[in-house]
């Protein structure tokens, strides 16, 4: 029934029609952006309850995963297994008139997908089984294991997923990165895959579930998969903790698309990359929203000719119906956002699918809640009678030559391909490369390829790197000797790579040689840090080597003295306390935030005279000031002049620092003469004088429109940077920025590429509005009546479980001690964190957030 428009809805500019459902739920109806197209609700609960997969057959019928076993609270009054449900409209009238219930007990299931012949399979976290209904009657009485994942992970949504059938008869499907446990994956033949902590993979078979093997690699969690224009196979993946967005990928053949799960679930380590970053890995074709769950070809429904080779992408995490409209690049595809529908926070659309008749449907899990919960929705999305609209399915992309080009060099495998595959190694395109990189590693050109390390063409030289890594090359020593000093810094940064992969220790006194060999950059550096760091290289020999590397250039030892800084307190003293070491400028900077994290009375002492000395830079003072938040109040009772220092900044950061500890006699005094000496023109200084003095009485904006207004000015970085590292705000205490604070939270080195200003806001204010799916809080209640709460870090073989809790401490439980395990709505980051931020204080956070790309 409609009822309207709504106009409380918080999210600007669109408004939503309500609907009710026969149980009397009130459900809004997503916005769409397009006049040609209809959306209404197909069913709700308690007809559907949090639905994952679907799937249609020939005759129209949807086959729906209804989910029951996706962390059940103690109390769920649902059944205990999941089902498959069948939704029939007899009579087309947009309404299921005969629901049934198709299979059920089943555990962790995830998609659907119709065969070319017609049999419904369905993934589950650990195996792709078919469904059969050999005699037609709409109950499903057996079924085949045709893949079957072994393994101790036994996180729901991590494991096997996506699903799709491609034309020349094979079965793809996604796996997960199962938060790295080591796992074997068994096809119906003798044949298996094995692995652990390379990220997530995709795998192919034929429908009996034989001659399975690994198509490509390096994903987090490829959730859905669909089959695009004949020779695409395309699929979404969500991104690791820090490294937006979410993505839309063309799977190629052995590519390898940047994702490893053993270097750290951030996905910054200098050996990962997320799009085409690294040489050898593969860049996405588009970045998606939050969470995305689900593709559909829009050839394969009735829609307006402008859907014309278009996909559609479901945004669980940002409520989001988005299309892309493809174009080829190169041999692969690119493509841009654009937004279909967008529904409010009760709308999280899953799988997708089109009907024969050319309608589209799609699931929606209804609520952020991870537990079944009750709810669930299919929707139904067609093109509005009178419309001009075909279904076009069957088109297949127009020749590309430089695809067909890719696939010739893919399958190359005798000698007389030699010399086009190292042609191709010069190629522009990542996937040309990557296509002829894959076939150099057949034993084949074993023989010839080692010595293309001698080619005059660099790009040749790395080519010849990436084959020999992939094919596992048995006696890399050597030839590794010779790559760490090539004058392409690109081949010497693959060589640390291979190196530290491999923890080749016997070269673990060679790696300087990469930063000697030519010019070095930051990344270069980067990548040789991990690699030493992996070696576990923190001897004399290494600091000598890096000594006579560094003596060669001024930015290498600018470079080599930030990292001993960050590593070396006493180091960090000498530094910040020796002026004249100002000549390399971040130096001391960098050691007054070395300092913040390792107190002592020297480090105090060398904090307290830079902050004082009016000869330094004011934003080396104000780093020092920083720093010296953390410390006690008798401490900082010394500092109590700089209230009235001649900077603006210094003024500022005392005020804050002064903050945590304004119970002090002598501090409060100062905060108070301050305060009310205060011109008119001090503004700033008087609004952290206020928060210091009496944080209560602070008035602030009291809505998202007020802070909305407030926070339209931009702020300043430099100060922006310092609150976000106060210790009175404490963002640092969870987050990560630039190799300093916390873990608990998302690493926001890259945030601005995920987040506006807009979503910045919106996140400090309301915390627990999205939460992204790999920070959902998990409570654990053990028999004797503790509760634990914290992020899931892990899971052992025999059901125990690990919580990173919110002081950033592992807790490990035992299987034999756990009652339950719930995940939680609520994020483990706190609401009214704004308290703690002045409006400049908050503008200037965002300031510094924003550059964060
Ligand atoms: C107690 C730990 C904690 C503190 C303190 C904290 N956060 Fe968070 N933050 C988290 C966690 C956990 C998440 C992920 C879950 C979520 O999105 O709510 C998160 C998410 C975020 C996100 C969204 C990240 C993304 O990838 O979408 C932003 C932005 C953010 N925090 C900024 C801040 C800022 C700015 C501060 C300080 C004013 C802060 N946080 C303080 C724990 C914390």
């Amino acid at each position: 029934m409609l009822r309207g428009c709504d106009l409380r809805v918080a999210i600007a500019s669109f408004c939503f029609l309500l609907l009710t459902t026969a149980a009397g739920a009130e459900i809004r109806l997503p916005a769409l952006n397009d006049a040609q197209l209809q959306l209404t609700l197909f069913a709700a609960e308690p007809d559907i309850l949090t639905p994952i997969g679907l799937a249609i057959d020939k005759r129209g019928r949807l086959f729906v995963v209804e989910s029951h076993t996706h962390f059940p609270r103690p109390d769920y009054p649902g059944p205990k297994r999941d089902r498959v449900k069948i939704f029939e409209d007899t009579n087309g009238d947009g309404k299921p008139d005969k629901i049934s219930i198709f299979a059920d007990d089943l555990y962790h299931s995830m998609n659907l997908a119709f065969s070319p012949s017609g049999e419904l399979y369905l993934t589950h976290r650990n195996a792709v089984v078919i469904l059969h209904d050999k005699d037609g009657d709409g109950i499903s009485q057996s079924r085949t294991t045709i893949l079957e994942l072994q393994t101790s992970g036994n996180y729901p949504h991590n494991g096997i997923g996506g699903i799709a059938f491609s034309p020349d008869g094979w079965l793809y499907v996604g796996l997960g990165e199962n938060l790295g446990e080591k796992y074997t994956l068994k096809g119906s033949d003798a044949r298996t895959h094995s692995g652990g902590g390379e990220g997530g993979n995709i795998f192919r078979c034929k429908p009996d579930g034989s001659e399975l093997r690994l198509v490509a690699t390096g994903f987090w969690n490829p959730f859905a998969l669909a089959i695009y224009q004949g020779g695409h196979l395309l699929a979404v993946d969500n991104d690791p903790d820090s490294r937006p967005p979410c993505r839309l990928l063309d799977v190629v053949e052995q590519g390898d698309y940047g994702f490893k799960f053993r270097f750290g679930r951030s996905g910054l380590h200098p050996f990962v990359a997320w799009n085409g970053e690294l040489p050898g890995t593969l860049p996405m074709m588009a970045g998606t929203g939050e969470a995305p769950s689900g593709i559909l070809n829009c050839d394969s429904a009735r829609l307006p000719s402008d859907y014309r080779g278009a996909v559609l992408v479901t945004s669980w995490g940002d409520h989001f119906l988005e299309l892309y409209r493809p174009r080829p690049v190169g041999a692969s595809l690119r493509a841009e956002r654009e937004i279909v529908a967008q529904g409010d926070e009760w709308f999280r659309p899953v799988a997708i699918a089109a009907a024969p008749d050319g309608a589209i449907y799609f699931t929606d899990w209804a609520d952020k809640d991870y537990s079944v919960h009750g709810k669930g929705r299919i929707w139904r999305l067609t093109t509005k009678p009178g419309v001009k609209a075909t279904i076009a399915a069957g088109v297949s992309a127009k020749p590309n030559p430089a695809r067909e080009r890719m696939n010739r060099l893919v399958r190359a495998d005798s000698l007389k391909d030699y010399g086009e595959l190292l042609r191709a190694l010069g190629d522009d395109d990542a996937f040309i490369r990557s296509a002829a990189v894959s076939s150099l590693a057949k034993p084949v050109f074993g023989g010839k390829i080692p010595g293309e390390i001698e080619n005059k063409n660099p790009r040749v030289r790395l080519g010849a790197l990436l084959a020999m890594r992939r094919a596992k090359f048995d006696k890399p020593i050597q030839l590794l000797e010779k790559l760490l000093a090539d004058p392409d810094e690109e081949i010497r940064r693959m060589a640390l790579v291979w190196v530290g992969e491999e923890k080749l220790v016997r070269l673990a006194d060679r790696l300087n040689v990469a930063l000697s060999a030519g010019p070095v950059s930051a990344v270069l550096f980067e990548t040789y840090a991990a690699a030493a760091g992996i070696l576990g290289t923190t001897g004399h020999s290494v600091a000598a080597a890096e000594q006579s590397a560094a003596s060669k250039s001024s930015a290498v030892r600018t470079l080599v003295l930030i990292r001993e800084v960050k590593q070396d307190d006493a180091k960090a003293v000498e530094i910040l306390a020796d002026a004249s070491s100002d000549r390399l400028g971040q130096l001391r900077i960098e050691a007054a935030r070395t300092l913040a994290e390792f107190p002592s009375e020297k480090a105090d002492a060398a904090l307290l005279n830079t902050a004082l000395d009016r000869k330094n830079p004011v934003e080396l003072r104000a780093e020092a000031l920083l720093a010296l938040s953390s410390r006690s109040a008798d401490l900082l009772s010394k500092l109590t002049g700089l209230l009235d220092d001649s900077s603006e900044d210094v003024r500022i950061e005392t005020a804050r620092a002064f903050r945590q500890v304004a119970s002090h006699p002598a501090i409060r005094d100062a905060l108070e003469r301050s305060s009310k000496s205060r011109s008119s023109r001090d503004q700033l200084l008087a609004e952290q004088l206020r928060l210091a003095l009496a944080p209560q009485a602070v008035t602030r904006p009291s809505s998202d429109d007020e802070w909305r207004k407030g926070l339209a000015q931009n702020g300043d970085v430099a100060r922006g940077r310092r609150v976000f590292f106060s210790p009175a705000v404490g963002c640092a205490r969870c987050h990560r920025i630039e190799d300093h604070g916390g873990k608990i939270g998302p690493d926001l080195s890259t945030i601005a590429r995920a987040a506006d200003r807009e979503k910045l806001m919106q996140s400090v204010l309301h915390p627990s509005r999205d939460i992204a799916p790999q920070f959902v809080t998990h409570t654990v209640e053990t028999k004797d009546g503790q509760s634990f709460s914290g992020l899931l870090l892990g899971q052992g073989a025999d059901g125990s479980v690990t919580l990173t809790t919110a002081d950033g401490k592992g807790v490990l439980i035992p299987a034999n001690e756990m009652v339950s395990n719930q995940p939680s709505a609520v994020s483990l980051m706190p609401e009214g964190l704004e308290n703690a931020l002045t409006v400049q204080d908050f503008r200037d956070l965002l300031a510094f957030l924003l550059l964060r790309n």
